[in-house]
Formats: structure tokens, sequence, C-alpha cells
């Protein structure tokens, strides 16, 4: 396994591949929740790329962009052991060289759920990963279901901007207890950590009673309050019952949803989601 830190280094790496090129992007401190997209890699493409870059542009001046947890030696020996070829992990200023003024921004499906909390969040994803699309030019793309909005936003850059790749979307990777795996979770203290399961246990409630019959998205979301209700720790910042790929919220669920949150316990702010309609192995 190589590691590159310029773009230089990573042409020359690329010319030793013969075959296909699968990418994982990511910003580090990896848990088994990206790993998951590595092995997903590492089966379906003859060559697996992972970058790691903490990617200042998608973090609002309040976040935690400085606080971000970040181990490139640890990040290093989890990748080797899961079969990575190349990591890139590029300086800030080969990203951003000095003066650095173009971006790419999707338009709708940004403004809503975390787009509408973060506003400046989705034209520093976008812009990062299509330069790691056009640096790295891989023939499928692996991102997680965990960050669902990421996911919707990507794909529609993939189709607008003409990008010859597949995305590929793994499910949710979850501890025993049913939070979902996330580097933010270092932040959580002992109560809080088990505060933080109201998350996925309003996500199993709400697939419970859609499983039932249920269809209206305010009999789902009453329920899911219910859950929340009873752990005071919790601070929800939103609920959404929202078509899968516009995002913008329904009332009367005909075949599939997606149900997603942002809930705040002390001052980590955690989301998760599921899609109704659809098997969640990782809520079974
Ligand atoms: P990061 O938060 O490091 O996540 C990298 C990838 O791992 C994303 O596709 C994310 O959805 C996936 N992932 C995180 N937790 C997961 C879990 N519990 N189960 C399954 N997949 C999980 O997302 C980003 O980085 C950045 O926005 C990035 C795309 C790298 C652009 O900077």
């Amino acid at each position: 396994m190589e590691i590159v830190r310029t773009l230089e280094e990573l042409r020359a790496a690329k010319k030793n591949m013969k075959g296909t090129i699968g990418l994982a992007p990511t910003m580090g401190f990896l848990h088994a929740g990206h790993i998951s997209l590595v092995k997903r890699a590492r089966q379906e493409c003859d060559h697996v790329v992972v970058s790691i870059f903490v990617n200042p542009t998608q973090f609002a001046p309040n976040e935690d962009f400085a606080a971000y947890p970040r181990d490139l030696e640890r990040d290093a020996a989890l990748l080797k052991e899961a079969g990575t070829d190349l990591i890139f992990a590029p300086m800030d200023e080969v990203m951003y060289p000095q003066g650095y003024q173009t971006y790419v921004t999707v338009e709708e499906v940004t403004k809503v759920l975390e787009g509408a909390m973060r506003p400046t969040h989705f034209r520093g994803v976008t812009t990062v990963v299509a330069k790691l699309f056009n640096a790295v030019q891989p023939d499928k793309a692996f991102f997680g279901q965990k960050d669902a909005q990421q996911v919707a936003v990507l794909s529609r850059m993939v189709k607008d901007l003409n990008y010859n790749l597949e995305m590929v979307v793994c499910p949710i990777v979850r501890d025993r207890d049913g939070l979902a795996l996330s580097s933010r979770n270092t932040y959580l203290d002992e109560t809080q950590r088990k505060a933080a399961l109201v998350l996925s246990r309003s996500l199993r409630k709400a697939r419970s009673i859609f499983d039932s019959g249920e269809r209206s998205s305010k009999a789902i979301r009453a329920a899911m309050e219910d859950v929340f209700a009873a752990e005071p720790a919790a601070k929800v910042q939103y609920v959404s019952i929202a078509d899968t790929e516009t995002l913008l919220e329904i009332d009367h669920i005909k075949s599939q949803a997606l149900v997603s949150m942002a809930v705040y316990i002390g001052k980590t702010r955690l989301i998760d989601n599921t899609v109704l309609g659809k098997p969640d192995e990782s809520l079974d």
C-alpha cells in the first residue's frame, strides 16, 4: 500500500493501475463504517483508492474543523488491513491552492434538511468530491447511507456534470447497541452515549408502525416524538419524512420515504436515517 500527498505522486501511482478503480472518500479517523466501504470497493474493483482529507470548506466557522479527530498512522494501518492499494492524503494547499475561488454547487436538493441547518456544508462537499473525482478518475465511488443527503446531492452532481462513474451506496454500520458509527461519537461521554441510542430507537419505532400499515407522516412523526420525549438529554433539531430523491417532505407515504434526523446530545450533533419501505438490516 502506498500513501501519496500530491497530485504528481497520485498520477504516477495511477499509471501502474490497469483495470477498474474504486474510490472511497473519507475525512479519516476511520471506523468500521468507513472500512465497510473499502471492503465493498475491494470486492467490486481491481484497485482501491481511499482519500483522507479533512475538508475545511464543508465546515462552518462555528463547527468542529480544528477539533475534528485526526490520526493518519492509525488510519493507514486499518486501510492496509482492509486491502487498500493507495491512500491519497493531500495537503491543504494541494486541494485549495493560494487564491482558490472555484466551487461546485448543487441547487435544490442542498436547500433542505442538513443543508437548511448548515447552509455552506454541501458546497464544500460537492467541491471537494468533484476535485477528488477529477484527480482519481474512479470507475466506482463508494459512499455510506449514513449521510443520506450527501448521497442524494452527490448522485445529482454525478448526473448533472456527466461524471463517468457509478455511485455505490453502502448500508449504515452500527454498534451492537444500535448507535450508527460516526467519528463524532468520540465526543460522547458514557451517559451521553446511552442517551444517543434514542436516535436508532426512534427509527425502529417508525419502521415498526410503517410495517404495520401506517402511511401518514404525521402519525409516524408523533410516534417518534414520544420516543424522544422519554430521553430528556436529546434535543431534536429536525425529524424529516421525505422523498428519497428530492428530499422534499411528504404527508402520505406511497412506497418509500427517507426518515432522517439531527439530534443534539449535549454539544454533539448526531444524524441518522432509515428508508421506510426498503429492508434495513442495520435496524433489525
Ligand atoms: P466521513 O464523515 O469521513 O465519511 C466518509 C464516508 O464514510 C461517507 O460516505 C460516509 O457516509 C461513510 N460513513 C460514515 N459513517 C458510516 C457508517 N456508520 N456506516 C456506513 N458508512 C459510513 O462524509 C465525509 O467524510 C465527507 O463529507 C466526504 C465525502 C469525505 C467529503 O469530504
